[in-house]
Parts: structure tokens; C-alpha cells; sequence
């Protein structure tokens, strides 16, 4: 089976996109579709490379049951062409993705939120990292209900 493939994208891969790709995979392992996905993440900057999530994004996701262990990459040329959906958290992230991305795959690209049905299209996954702890939840909320529709929309 041809395995739908998912890339998040924010600009650390130490917030957002590695709870992001935790999220999903946990709902893809629930539903025993782990043969029909593949899933990762990774980051516009270079400055976390090799980092695991920040501790607060940590402790986050373990009040929902996820351990991250995702350890942080910068987005490669090659992500463009091996992926099926990319997704971006905030409008930055899309527009360095769209300069980035050669142009026969830019229609891979959109802004996650848009899954989220409690969103309009414009959306963004805000960055939580210079904020307080309710960022955090904040961030978590926005990624779960997101992947629960992306995984609708895909199974
Ligand atoms: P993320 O959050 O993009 O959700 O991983 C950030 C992490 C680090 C930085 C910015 C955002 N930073 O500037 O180091």
C-alpha cells in the first residue's frame, strides 16, 4: 500500500511540529494504520538541531499520555519531493516553505489549521516559546483537534 506521507513544519521542530507529529502518530497507532502513514517533523531554523522538544512542550504532552523523543532537523530539499502534505503552523512557516519549495510541489503546502474545525482557514498554531505555560495547552488543544480531522479526512 502506497503510505500517505505528513511533514510538520514549524521553525524550531522543538515546539509545535514535534507535539504535532506525537499527536498524530499516537491517533494513527490507536486506529492500527500505522502501515498507511508516515510521519515526521522538522524545522525552518538550524538552531535546535539534534535538540529534543523543549521541556515545557515535554511536560504537555505527558499530561496527555505522549513521551516526545523526536530530535530536531531543519526541513532538507529532498522533504519536498518525498512528502504528500506539508504542513505549516503559522504563515511564516508557509511562506519560508513556499520560497523554499521547488515549484511543482508547492500545492503540498497548506497551514494545518486548516483541519481544525474550530478555526477558519487562516489559522495559525501560535508560536508558544517566548509565552507562559498556557501557551503550551494552548498549542496543545489547536494540534489535537487538528490531527483528529487530518486523520479523518486521510483514513
Ligand atoms: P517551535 O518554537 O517553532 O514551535 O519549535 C520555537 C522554538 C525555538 C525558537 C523559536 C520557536 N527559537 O527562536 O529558538
Amino acid at each position: 500500500m502506497n503510505k500517505t506521507k505528513i511533514l510538520f513544519v514549524c521553525l524550531g521542530n522543538i515546539c509545535r511540529s514535534p507535539l504535532a507529529n506525537e499527536v498524530l502518530q499516537d491517533l494513527v497507532n490507536r486506529a492500527n494504520l500505522q502501515d498507511a502513514f508516515e510521519i515526521d517533523s522538522c524545522g525552518i531554523g538550524a538552531w535546535h538541531i539534534g535538540h529534543l522538544p523543549d521541556i515545557r512542550m515535554r511536560k504537555e504532552a505527558k499530561k496527555h499520555g505522549l513521551n516526545l523523543t523526536h530530535r530536531a532537523r531543519q526541513i532538507a530539499k529532498e522533504d519536498f519531493a518525498h512528502y504528500d502534505l506539508i504542513l505549516a503552523m503559522d504563515k511564516a512557516n508557509l511562506s519560508d516553505l513556499m520560497r523554499l519549495c521547488p515549484a511543482q510541489y508547492r500545492a503540498k503546502i497548506k497551514l494545518f489549521r486548516t483541519f481544525d474545525l474550530a478555526a477558519d482557514d487562516n489559522a495559525e498554531v501560535p508560536d508558544p516559546y517566548y509565552g507562559g505555560d498556557e501557551g503550551f495547552s494552548n498549542v496543545y488543544q489547536m494540534v489535537e483537534r487538528s490531527c483528529i480531522e487530518l486523520l479523518r479526512q486521510h483514513s
